[in-house]
Formats: structure tokens, C-alpha cells, sequence
């Protein structure tokens, strides 16, 4: 599987303490709150677990799954609702926990879908952002790393539900998915 990654972009480590740092900040702004942190399956898993352990303050869990990629490396642009919340989430505090934001349109969905349910706030927490990619203007409030244009893999993402369970995060080499 490592032979497939071209590049080691982001090492556990780097993950970490930035995960630590963004569990600190969320505590202190949500201390009081209702929190529900809302992972959006399946790419989130790993950085939601992870975050959530570095949030120290009662929160609850829930999660989405939507698709608008399909086993492509490009968005197709149409977001599908796959899997609901549990909760019913007006009047909570709810967080979105994503991995990668790239074209904004899957966000963007969800954060017009969501605020239709009156929630008392709405904001979002992703590990990834492409700045360079974006299509939808969004406010994300805690945000991880700004990356480069590659399409990477591992620390939850995946390229046609593989390499998921690498603990870094790589880019992909392109003879992968160019063939
Ligand atoms: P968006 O709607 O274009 O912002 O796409 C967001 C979703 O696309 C993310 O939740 C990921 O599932 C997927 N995605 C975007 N870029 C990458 C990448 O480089 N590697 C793996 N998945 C990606
Ligand atoms: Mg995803």
C-alpha cells in the first residue's frame, strides 16, 4: 500500500498536535453549550474520534453519510443523503465534523439542509482544505491544514474506499487512478 504514496504530506504527529489544539479551542467555545458533534461519514471517522477525545466538555455523537463522488477523483457536483441524523438537532449546538473541503458543494449542501432544522448554531470543523479548488464560499471555523491541489489519501480519506487506515496522510501516486 505504501509504494502507492507519493508523498508523505502530513505525518500522525503533525495530525495530532494539530487535533489537540482544535479540541482545546472547540472546549473552550462550546463550554455551556449543547453540543452535537456530526461526523460525516465515512472520511471524517478517524479525525472525529481523534477530536472528539480532545474535546473535554459533554458533547454527543452523531453522523451523516452522503455521496457526490462516486469512485472518481472529481466531484460530480450532486450531494446525496445516504444515512440522517439520529438527533434532532433545533435548538442544539451542532458541529460538522469533514475531512476535506475541495469544491465547498458538499458543505455548502449540508449547511443549507441542516439550518432549515433550526439549530442554535452551525459551524464547521474539517482537518483539510483546498483553497485552490474551492467552487462555494464557505465560513469554516476550525480548520486544520490548508493543503496543495494533490488528491490524497489516508487519516480516513480514500480513493475508491481504499487506504483509509494509513495513519498519515499522503498523496496519492498518480499512476494509481491515471491509467
Ligand atoms: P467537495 O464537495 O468537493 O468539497 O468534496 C468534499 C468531499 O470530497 C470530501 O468529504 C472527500 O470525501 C472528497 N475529497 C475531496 N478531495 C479529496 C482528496 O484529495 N482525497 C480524498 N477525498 C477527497
Ligand atoms: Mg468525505
Amino acid at each position: 500500500m505504501n509504494n502507492q504514496i507519493k508523498e508523505v504530506l502530513l505525518s500522525e504527529e503533525v495530525i495530532k498536535e494539530k487535533v489537540k489544539v482544535m479540541g482545546a479551542k472547540i472546549t473552550e467555545d462550546y463550554r455551556g453549550k449543547d453540543l452535537i458533534v456530526l461526523g460525516i461519514l465515512k472520511g471524517s471517522v478517524f479525525f472525529m474520534s481523534d477530536l472528539m477525545k480532545e474535546i473535554k466538555i459533554p458533547c454527543k455523537m452523531d453522523f451523516m453519510a452522503v455521496s457526490s463522488y462516486g469512485d472518481a477523483t472529481e466531484s460530480s457536483g450532486i450531494v446525496k443523503i445516504i444515512k440522517d441524523l439520529d438527533f434532532e438537532i433545533k435548538g442544539k449546538d451542532v458541529l460538522i465534523v469533514e475531512d476535506i473541503i475541495d469544491s465547498g458543494i458538499t458543505l455548502k449542501y449540508l449547511m443549507k439542509y441542516l439550518s432549515a432544522r433550526n439549530p442554535n448554531s452551525l459551524e464547521i470543523a474539517c482537518l483539510l482544505n483546498k483553497p485552490e479548488r474551492r467552487k462555494e464560499e464557505l465560513q469554516v471555523k476550525y480548520l486544520g491544514f490548508d493543503v496543495p491541489d494533490y488528491f490524497l489519501v489516508g487519516y480516513g480519506l480514500d480513493y475508491a474506499e481504499n487506504y483509509r487506515n494509513l495513519p498519515f496522510v499522503g498523496i496519492l501516486d498518480e499512476k494509481v487512478y491515471k491509467k
